[in-house]
């Protein structure tokens, strides 16, 4: 069985190749409004404790294109949300749907909703990780620069959950990344060690510094989120002082490559981790990156589902 959880753990290097190779596929027949009913007669069931509005939309539509269905399943509706647990939630979904999607805090919940369940689970963001995203930012690298391997990926800000699964997803294809994050808030070392064994086979190059000059030096792209994830609310304050010398602004855009493209995974906040003359500038494809969304999850579907 196939699940979708950890980019490092869960995508092997000919999956990488096959989700590319279905997402543009799928990518195509929507455009040209070639049926593509690849899952009828499935079902996914979505859980969703924190907000979404790219994840849930791009799953319950890609669904729907593939001919099968979805369910929104937020926490305050479910039982989940009443104390029931994920060992009895794994258990009575794997009885009537085809698959789980789900968005929350603790990444071992989702690792466990796989554990106890018999049917594939996808994550579709924990506080530690976010693979879909990771997917779907590669497929748009490779339309707007015609490849992966070589290119230089420079991410300027906190080290979090969309940063590890980038350090991932960049090391399978053969890119090289670098990380610029203040002290204290770098990525996890267990991602930059699992980035560094797959270059080892793929000949990316890894930098983690504090110095986003450094790291945005000839990047072929700029990647920006937010400095306050879900979850960290209370800390904005504090955290809006610590990253303010971590903003993609048109200075640090100046010493990437003059073609450089921007990225954020989105939602965006114009004026702290990017400036708006850059976000809605010419080099950005933060709106191409925001469908790909879409057709990178109906590749993972049918992963998930056929293979
Ligand atoms: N990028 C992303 O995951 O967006 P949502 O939070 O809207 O799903
Ligand atoms: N790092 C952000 C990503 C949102 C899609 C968060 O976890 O809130």
């Amino acid at each position: 069985m196939k699940h979708y959880i950890d980019f490092h753990e869960d995508v092997s290097f000919d999956d990488l190749n096959y989700l590319l190779e279905i997402a543009s596929d799928m990518k195509k027949k929507t455009k040209t409004g070639v049926k593509h009913h690849i899952l009828e007669g499935k079902s996914l069931a979505m859980i969703f404790t924190k907000s979404s509005t790219r994840t849930r939309v791009s799953f319950e539509v890609g669904m729907y294109q593939l001919g099968g269905q979805a369910l929104f399943l937020s926490n305050d509706d479910i039982q989940i949300g009443r104390g029931e647990t994920i060992h009895d939630t794994a258990k009575v979904l794997s009885g009537m749907v085809d698959g789980i999607m789900i968005r929350t805090f603790a990444h071992q919940d989702i690792v466990d909703l796989a554990k106890y369940g018999s049917i594939p689970v996808i994550n579709g963001l924990s506080d530690d990780q976010h693979p879909t995203q990771a997917l779907a930012d590669l497929l748009t690298i490779q339309e707007h620069k015609g490849g992966l391997k070589g290119l230089k990926l420079a991410y300027v800000g906190d080290g979090n959950n969309v940063t590890a699964s980038l350090l991932q997803a960049c090391a399978k294809a053969g890119m090289d990344i670098s990380c610029a994050s203040p002290k204290g808030y770098t990525a996890g070392q267990k991602y930059v060690d699992q980035a560094l064994e797959d270059a080892k086979v793929t000949g990316s190059k890894i930098l983690m510094t504090e110095d986003p000059f450094e790291a945005c030096d000839g990047a072929d792209v700029i990647y920006a989120d937010t400095w306050t994830s879900m979850g960290q609310e209370e800390e904005k304050a504090k955290r809006v002082e610590i990253f303010k010398d971590y903003q993609v602004n048109s200075k640090l855009m100046g010493v990437a490559h003059k073609d450089a493209i921007f990225m954020h995974c989105l939602p965006a906040y114009r004026g702290y981790e990017v400036t708006e003359d850059v976000i809605d500038g010419p080099q950005s494809v933060v709106f191409d990156e925001a469908e790909n969304r879409l057709h990178a999850h109906k590749a993972i579907l049918v992963n998930c589902f056929t293979r």
